[in-house]
């Protein structure tokens, strides 16, 4: 009790470091830690949290850092708790309860994947931050509505794997694993979903334990020399449907989050390259100059590769995966995404422009549940251009970077499913939020 009391102590210890360039402003950092979850061998954890520690006011993030720790603020594998998803999100809050989800700039609609930060097992070893003189805007009272509070909510998606024979395979199907066939209104949920049923519990008899997420957040206050990028999450299941009204996942509702990978000798017993090629085209309903650019994907995947309408490469992002024991370093998991932070100015999209998505895996085995996320930021003017007197070609100059752990994570790449936005479909299904949450 002690040790957690010092840890929490540190933990919320606020430290201001690097000058940000532009104004004089100072990096703000600080590092909070979730509600407690807890976990039993082979059992899941699925919250949401709201009204969670973040900074307030008018500024722009920098970046978003988080993993999974202990009691005693140790880094706990993803073999122990795989850590399939936690994403955060914004709403505004018109008391005593009403929540209004305050989604990214798209491209799905209602709350499908409306997150700003997320990630999966990439998360210890996935860059995330946003160059200056850029950074997300949050926090604008021109922006919130009368009578409505900003606030921000957690979701958190683990899964206890200790003692589980099939341990990577075990995260592909979390969705029987818990028991997920129908939402809290008593509604099935997802009646297509296949994930296989996993019995390979084997009796193993560790306790439970609680686990909690620590996230590192940067930001600046805001000023008028920094530059807002726009937050898109793309979708390579995303059929271009949007049904009026809809927010669920449901076939009339283009983004379908996940998908399944047969194996290559089931599709074509002669196939010899074994890989699963997934591609759709996306239109940007908005232009501008990336700045920021990285996939999502699942253990299998072999990489993600977001085309421009000429063909032009505008990111590729890999995934990195561990070769050892140590948390960051897992191995056979995803433990990190290269990223993309093209010069500003150098990689532009065209309002209008149909995009590419390309996301490949490894077809030797089936995978089931897998994704193909892109995430990418946009500012419509950079310090020396800005879009409307830009001149109109494309330029490609793309930069692959990986980095490691000590480079601090913001936003980005999310992973988000079903039952990560969960809580918010199911006041959608009925027409409306919920004035009092649960
Ligand atoms: C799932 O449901 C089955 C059958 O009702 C039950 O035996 C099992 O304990 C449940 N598993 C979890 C993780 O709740
Ligand atoms: C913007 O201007 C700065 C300073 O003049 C220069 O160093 C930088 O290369 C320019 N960037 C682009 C994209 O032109
Ligand atoms: C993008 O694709 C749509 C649908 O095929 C088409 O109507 C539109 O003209 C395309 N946009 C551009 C910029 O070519
Ligand atoms: C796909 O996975 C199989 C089995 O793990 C491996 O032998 C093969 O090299 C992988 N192929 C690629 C392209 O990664
Ligand atoms: C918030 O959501 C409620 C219910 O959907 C709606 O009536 C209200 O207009 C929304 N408020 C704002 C500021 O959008």
């Amino acid at each position: 009790m002690i040790i957690l009391l010092v840890f929490l102590i540190l933990a919320l210890d606020i430290s201001y470091t690097q000058a940000f360039p532009e104004t004089g402003n100072k990096i703000k950092s600080r590092t909070f830690l979730s509600t407690e979850f807890v976990l039993g061998p082979g059992s899941v954890a699925s919250k949401t949290y709201y009204d969670i520690d973040f900074p307030r006011g008018h500024i722009a993030l920098k970046s978003f850092n988080a993993e999974v720790v202990d009691q005693a603020g140790n880094s706990v594998p993803l073999y122990e708790t795989y850590f399939h998803h936690w994403l955060v999100g914004k709403y505004h809050e018109h008391r005593p309860s009403g929540r209004n989800f305050s989604r990214n700039n798209g491209l799905c609609q209602g709350q499908i994947l409306g997150q700003y930060f997320g990630l999966g097992s990439e998360t210890r070893k996935t860059a995330t931050h946003i160059p200056d003189p850029f950074g997300i805007e949050t926090g604008n009272p021109a922006e919130i509505p009368e009578g409505y509070q900003e606030k921000w909510f957690l979701a958190v998606h683990a899964i206890d794997t200790r003692g589980v024979e099939d341990r990577l395979g075990c995260t592909e199907c979390w969705c029987d694993l818990y028991n997920v066939t129908i939402d809290e209104d008593g509604n099935p949920i997802r009646p297509e979903y296949k994930g296989d049923t996993v019995q390979s519990q084997t009796g193993f008899s560790g306790g439970r334990r609680s686990f909690y997420l620590r996230y590192m957040v940067k930001w600046v206050d805001w000023d008028s020399s920094i530059i807002p990028v726009k937050v898109f999450v793309l979708d390579v299941t995303d059929t271009g449907k949007r049904l009026h009204g809809s927010t669920g996942i449901s076939p009339e509702n283009g983004c379908q989050i996940e998908y399944e990978v047969e194996s290559c000798t089931a599709t074509d017993p002669a196939s010899q390259a074994c890989i699963d090629i997934k591609r759709n085209s996306l239109t940007m309903p908005t232009g501008g100059y990336v700045i920021y650019a990285v996939a999502h994907q699942h253990a299998g995947g072999i990489g993600s590769t977001l085309y421009g309408q000429d063909g032009r490469v505008i990111c590729t992002s890999i995934p990195i995966y561990g070769k050892g024991n140590e948390a960051g370093n897992e191995d056979g998991y995803i433990v990190g995404m290269s990223t993309c932070y093209p010069e500003p100015g150098s990689v532009k999209i065209i309002a209008g422009e149909n995009l590419t998505l390309e996301s490949n895996y490894n077809s030797t085995n089936k995978h089931i549940g897998v994704m193909g996320l892109f995430y990418i930021y946009i500012a419509e003017q950079t310090p020396n251009v800005t879009l409307t007197h830009a001149p109109v070609q494309i330029h490609e100059n793309m930069k692959l970077t990986a980095y490691g752990w000590s480079v601090v994570a913001f936003i980005g790449l999310a992973v988000t499913t079903a039952i990560a936005v969960y809580s918010w479909l199911k006041k959608r299904r009925e027409g409306g939020y919920k004035p009092v949450p649960k």
